[in-house]
């Protein structure tokens, strides 16, 4: 893994290792804002149910375990996925390609939970909290989610990652899962959800996690008020094979890689290995689920000894296209400019 912060531990899953369907957890990125929780003590570890509701709830680990259990293959994307590409540079975690993954997440939908609790009328957001210890002036990682993807039955409260208790790294003993959602959405290490008729304050809903309403000229400032929250993630496809720099030898290859699209399906993936001025259709693997990213194969013959670029682009259900260029915002949010690597073939 590639680390990209240690103080707080922010780790990157290199795209080589992307030609799985299911990431595996150990290749699974990390995104902490904050330091995780030192030691969660299980037995004693609850989840409240507070807020706009009839009766608060309180649930352990067990009584989690006795609410029929909901899987969801995800693909989990942090929303400053490919940072390091914005031109010009914007602040933050400068993440390469790999803030992303796709893994299966297991517990009760969070629409169960919520029943439980009985909403009232007033119910409109609903707001997660995790243990992270919070270090100093730092403020907390507190986020809400509109009430519509709350009950949404794939919204989870996930106490399973790949069929296995969820690891210390990704919210142990439970985290939520937006599927299909900028990662921030899925809270880890989840203690407690409130109900509330508006959508939560604080740093991590503004300015935090934004987008711009309309996308400004590369580099100028957006003011506050012209900002919307981010919510599901866009269209987007890696080249996990060849690698960006590889010497390939004459003959057959296989181009490969990944594509997902948030809330909606992946139609087409797209390869170009003259730079964009041609496109050819690649196949999608077998394995597909709704909010999961599609494997992604092309066999290429190089016609030629040379240097070569290599281009991939999707296409989803809703109609988006991979753009050339991503929409430049300050934050440098949702890149997804067609991915793309530079090889040598040798003859
Ligand atoms: N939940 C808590 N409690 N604290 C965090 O810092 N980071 C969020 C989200 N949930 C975060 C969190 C962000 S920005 C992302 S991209 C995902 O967790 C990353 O999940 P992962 O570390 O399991 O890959």
């Amino acid at each position: 893994m590639i680390v990209r912060s240690y103080r707080f531990l922010d780790l990157e899953t290199p795209v080589g290792l992307m030609t799985d369907w299911i990431t595996p957890v150990n290749h699974f990125f990390v995104r902490n804002h904050m330091f995780e929780p030192a030691k969660i003590d299980v037995a004693a570890w609850k989840v409240t149910i507070t807020g706009e509701v009839e009766k608060p709830v309180t649930l352990s680990l067990a009584d989690l375990a006795k609410i029929p259990v909901h899987s969801v293959t995800n693909t989990l994307e942090c929303a400053g996925n490919g940072r390091s590409l914005q031109a010009p540079r914007v602040p933050g975690i400068q993440w390469g390609k790999g803030a992303v993954g796709n893994a299966r997440f297991s517990g009760p939908s969070l629409k169960t939970l919520l029943e439980k609790a009985g909403l009232k009328e007033t119910a409109k957001h609903v707001q997660f909290r995790g243990l992270d210890q919070v270090p100093g002036k730092v403020p907390p990682f507190i986020r809400s989610i509109p009430i519509e993807k709350a009950l949404d039955g794939d919204t989870l409260i996930a106490t399973h990652m790949n069929g296995a208790p969820i690891p210390a790294h990704h919210g142990y003993p439970a985290r939520a899962i937006t599927p299909g959602w900028v990662g921030a959405a899925s809270c880890k290490w989840l203690t407690e959800i409130t109900v509330l008729d508006k959508p939560a304050e604080g740093n991590f809903m503004n300015p935090g996690y934004r987008f711009p309403n309309t996308p400004g000229k590369p580099g100028e400032p957006i003011k506050p008020e012209d900002t919307h929250p981010l919510t599901a993630l866009t269209v987007k496809s890696l080249i996990a094979a060849p690698g960006d720099g590889a010497k390939l030898k004459s003959g057959a290859h296989t181009i490969q890689g990944v594509a997902w699209a948030g809330e909606a399906d992946i139609t087409k993936v797209e390869i170009s290995t003259d730079g964009g001025a041609s496109w050819n259709v690649a196949q999608l693997g077998k394995d597909q689920a709704k909010y999961a990213w599609r494997l992604w194969t092309f066999n290429w013959k190089p016609a030629k000894s040379g240097d070569y670029v290599i281009l991939s682009r999707a296409t989803d259900s809703q109609g988006r296209v991979q753009p050339d260029a991503a929409l430049w915002n300050p934050s440098g949010y949702l890149y997804n400019a067609y991915d793309q690597v530079k090889i040598y073939v040798q003859a």
